[in-house]
């Protein structure tokens, strides 16, 4: 079995291939990234020398090189995970949002259509249903709300679902889409929630929360995301979604006092800032259908992920403190720089 596992050396892609190292080491791993800001080879570093894995940098929008790898490989499956994934550099250029996260799904699934696939997987996220009222905790994302996208980013991916299951209907190609809440974990770029205030905390800089701190994430390990998709790739029934989360809905400000806790760092890092335009208030999965169909329930407890997590940052600081010290801190200072405190 030959699987192409796209935007392999960004933070989920990459667990998804340790993941996949570790529990089906007969599958010849490709991993294609463009090695964008959020893609590192140094992620890498333990499978790069394994007989079974190669790394090819690759843009997915590149259609003469999608298709000369798979004339090469063959692969039988194909996992798309890259993406632009921030929303904050979303609602600044939009535009290379759309090019990779809708034309790079799209090239990709015109290479499986010509070369043939066992299947072709579209890695989702939760936002594509929009957000749902903070007074109404009775209410779940369920596998048919309407997609109903606030960002760029949101929008780019609910348009390549949208593509993907119109490849489903009008060519037959045999997709599955999978739709998770928000991750956390080892190898996560530091301009995310928890990295970020990781990071910060630890150089007793300001923790810098959005408007109120109120909304609402549904926070999943990523390992565990990484076995749902294992999961669909298994057992799930081709044309179909997948909603994955765990019923761990957290506030912004609750998560960063965890954090300041578990540090020992005083609260009065934080600091209230301006808010992300367009903000979502809360997301909240509803997983029954992939708990029901195939047997997928989160296994890390959010206490002991967050404790896995901060111990994996404070042990490869390294990792972390290369990115900060490049390119990231103009990033930085574009987008909390004239923050405004509130
Ligand atoms: P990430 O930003 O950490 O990694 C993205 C990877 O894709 C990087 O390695 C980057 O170099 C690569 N990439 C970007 N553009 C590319 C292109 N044109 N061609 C090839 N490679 C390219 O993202 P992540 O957080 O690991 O998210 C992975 C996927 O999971 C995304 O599709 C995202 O929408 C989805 N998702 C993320 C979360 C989350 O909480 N992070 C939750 C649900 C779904
Ligand atoms: O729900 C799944 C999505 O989760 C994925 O599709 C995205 O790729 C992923 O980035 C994530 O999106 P969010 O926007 O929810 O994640 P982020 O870590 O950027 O922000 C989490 C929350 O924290 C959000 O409400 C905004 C807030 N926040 C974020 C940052 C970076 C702050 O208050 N301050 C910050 O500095």
């Amino acid at each position: 079995m030959t699987m192409i596992v796209t935007g392999g050396a960004g933070f989920i892609g990459a667990n998804f291939l340790f993941y996949m190292r570790k529990t089906h080491p007969d599958t010849r791993l490709i991993c294609v990234d463009k090695l964008t800001y959020a893609g590192n080879l140094s992620t890498l570093a333990t499978v790069m020398d394994d007989p079974n894995f190669r790394f090819v940098k690759l843009d997915i929008c590149d259609r003469v090189g999608v298709y000369q790898l798979f004339e090469e490989e063959k692969p039988d499956v194909v996992v798309n995970f890259a993406a632009e994934s921030h929303v904050d550099r979303s609602i600044e250029t939009p535009e290379v949002f759309l090019q990779t996260n809708v034309i790079g799904t799209e090239t990709l699934m015109d290479a499986c259509r010509r070369y043939g696939i066992q299947r072709y997987h579209q890695v989702s996220t939760d936002e594509v249903y929009g957000d749902l009222p903070l007074e109404r905790p009775d209410l779940f994302f369920t596998e048919e709300t309407p997609l109903h996208a606030s960002s760029p980013y949101s929008a780019s991916k609910a348009s390549a679902d949208l593509l993907v299951l119109a490849y489903h209907r009008t060519y037959g190609l045999p997709v599955t889409i999978s739709r998770c809440s928000n991750n956390y974990g080892p190898y996560q770029f530091p301009e995310k929630l928890i990295p970020l205030m990781i990071a910060n905390a630890l150089a007793d800089k300001p923790l810098p929360i959005y408007g109120r701190g109120e909304n609402v994430r549904d926070w999943l390990y990523v390992e565990d995301h990484c076995k749902a998709i294992d999961a669909i790739l298994q057992k799930g029934r081709v044309g179909q979604v997948y909603n994955v989360g765990g019923h761990n809905e957290m506030c912004n400000i609750d998560i960063v006092k965890r954090i300041c806790k578990a540090l020992d760092k005083p609260e009065n890092l934080i600091v209230h800032v301006e808010d992300r335009k367009g903000h979502d208030m809360r997301y909240a999965i509803d997983p029954t259908k992939i708990h029901r169909e195939l047997g997928w329930l989160p296994e890390t407890k959010f206490g002991d992920g967050l404790q896995k997590t901060i111990q994996w940052y404070l042990d490869n600081s390294k990792w972390w403190q290369d990115i900060i010290s490049g390119a990231y801190q103009d990033y930085y200072e574009k987008m909390y720089g004239k923050r405004a405190e509130v």
